[in-house]
């Protein structure tokens, strides 16, 4: 199969390479300031989890998933690794994915990078499966996500009121989703008329 290669004005999404591990580490470090939004109520991995996490990403497949499960986010400028897409199974049974969006790097927040990646994943994920809807989940306490999807079109369909209540504070649970043809016409509409 074909490496996986997607570029937007801003950002390339690629399949992940052995010679990104040195950055990933980098970036997947305790101390990292995205790992404050990025469920934070689930306690910051180790350093041995961030390590394996980086080598389980970066090692060769010798079949890789279609649609990919993960892919590296990088500046289309320069090819620097900034980040990842990715989905998981909310519900295997009745074909509910998830997504999940991190720009590790702190230095490109606010600069649109995160809202191009998950534009160019959702249509990625929709081109490549026939699923009905594509959502991701949050919590109030992140508005640079909730910016994303709602810039993008994004609906908020669920919200669990406190639901997040830890050391941190207390904040909602929220879900964001886009039904297949929302999307189309939003972002492709002359594919959704065919
Ligand atoms: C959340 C995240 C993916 C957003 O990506 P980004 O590249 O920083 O976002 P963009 O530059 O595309 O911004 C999109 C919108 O969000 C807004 N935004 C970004 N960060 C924000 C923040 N911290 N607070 C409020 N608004 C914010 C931007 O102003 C923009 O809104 P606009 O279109 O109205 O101007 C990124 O900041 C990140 O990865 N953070 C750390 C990890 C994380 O929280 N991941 C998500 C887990 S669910």
């Amino acid at each position: 199969m074909d490496d996986v290669v997607l570029d937007g004005d801003k950002v390339r999404l690629r399949d992940w390479r052995p010679s990104d591990l040195g950055p990933l580490r980098d970036l997947l470090d305790p101390a990292r300031p995205w790992h404050e939004t990025n469920g934070p109520y689930f306690g910051t991995p180790t350093t041995a989890a961030a390590e394996s996490t980086a080598r389980e990403l970066t090692t060769p497949k010798s079949e890789p998933p279609d649609p990919r499960a993960s892919l590296a986010v990088c500046d289309l400028s320069d090819g620097r690794l900034i980040g990842r897409v990715s989905w998981y199974w909310e519900s295997r049974q009745t074909d509910w994915r998830r997504m999940g969006l991190v720009i590790y790097d702190e230095r490109y927040w606010g600069g649109g990078f995160g809202t191009e990646a998950l534009r160019m994943w959702t249509t990625y994920l929709f081109s490549r499966t026939d699923a009905l809807r594509l959502d991701f989940a949050t919590f109030s306490g992140n508005p640079g996500m909730i910016a994303v999807g709602r810039r993008l079109g994004f609906v908020e369909e669920g919200r669990f009121r406190r639901a997040r209540r830890w050391s941190g504070g207390v904040h909602d649970a929220v879900v964001y989703g886009v039904l297949r043809e929302e999307w189309g016409q939003m972002h492709h509409p002359s594919q959704a008329r065919a």
